[in-house]
């Protein structure tokens, strides 16, 4: 498959928490560790392969008023074109008019240098945002961010480093980037009906990042596959600091069995059987004889 690289710039006020995020889904920090990044002077680069053929080219770009508006301004053109995916960061605590205007300029940038890039508003911190008001508040800023970027294809999330809501917004962008999902998921499909599996899900093997996944018997909780991104990402740093690697986990009790092993080069797969009766050697035969079709 041809080599393919996606420009994603990553915007927002200064302390909205852009290199936060960044840190912990491409750079295996613990979200306690954020506290200690220092603000962002210009713009940080970093190309990150991502499935086989997939190369991101993340623009982390600093968020004080002085750099939006050198990028808004005298770098225009070369910040804003080649735009596959804009994240805009804003601090769901503190979003005043200012960070209104400046989105509606950059989403100005965007429509004049890069008319079809995605746009996904994170409305960052919501941890600081009491239980009670959060329904309300995402109602109103949801019609507020979608007015002001009506002429471009935008989709809202509403974050935090401390559950598992960034890991969801994450995989959302990261999954409009990759060509062949279709494919990908009608492969799984097959493979999670050939093992009799409940469910079967494919995660990005760095990041943990939900690709795709297939589901036989459907489960209540929505969050249910970001909730396991996150878990077994904090899991794998662990193993990682007592320097042993996780290759493959397996977890079996009276009702199912679990097992998560690492799969192509770029992924990891994992797998969940309630009939207890499905050997788990038949069902990693399966696995390696499928892992061919989705290199
Ligand atoms: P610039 O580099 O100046 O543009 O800022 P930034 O947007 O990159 O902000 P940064 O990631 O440096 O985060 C600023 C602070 O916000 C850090 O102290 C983080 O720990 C904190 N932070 C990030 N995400 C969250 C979150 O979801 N909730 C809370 N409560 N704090 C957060």
């Amino acid at each position: 498959m041809a080599a393919v690289k996606q420009k994603l710039l990553l915007m927002g006020k200064s302390g909205a928490g852009k290199t936060s995020m960044r840190s912990i889904i491409f750079a295996n920090y613990v979200p306690r560790e954020t506290s200690r990044l220092g603000a962002t002077i210009d713009v940080e680069h970093s190309n990150i392969r991502f499935l086989g053929s997939l190369t991101l080219s993340l623009w982390d770009c600093g968020g004080q008023d002085h750099f939006i508006d050198n990028f808004l301004e005298a770098e225009q053109e070369n910040v804003f074109k080649d735009v596959a995916v804009l994240i805009y960061v804003f601090d769901a605590e503190s979003m005043e008019t200012k960070d209104t205007d400046y989105f509606r300029r950059v989403c100005d940038a965007i429509y004049t240098n890069s008319r079809g890039a995605k746009i996904f508003c994170l409305v960052h911190k919501m941890d600081l945002i009491n239980e009670n008001e959060r329904e309300q508040f995402c109602k109103v800023r949801e019609a507020q961010l979608k007015k002001i970027g009506e002429r471009l294809d935008l989709t809202c999330f509403w974050t935090s480093i401390w559950d598992e809501t960034l890991y969801k917004a994450w995989s959302e962008i990261v999954r409009c980037l990759i060509s062949n999902l279709d494919t990908l998921k009608a492969k799984l499909r097959a493979l999670c009906e050939v093992c009799e599996a409940d469910e079967v899900v494919i995660f990005e093997r760095a990041t943990f990042l939900v690709i795709a996944h297939a589901v036989i018997e459907p489960h209540d909780d929505i969050h249910r596959f970001e909730k396991i991104s996150n878990i077994i990402k904090q899991f794998k740093l662990s193993c990682n600091k007592k320097r042993a690697g996780l290759e493959s986990l397996q977890v079996q009790n009276a009702n199912s069995t679990v097992l998560i092993l690492d799969f192509t080069v770029c992924t990891s797969i994992m797998l969940v059987c309630s009939d207890t009766r499905i050997r788990p050697a038949a069902v990693l035969h399966n696995i390696q004889l499928a892992n061919e079709g989705f290199k």
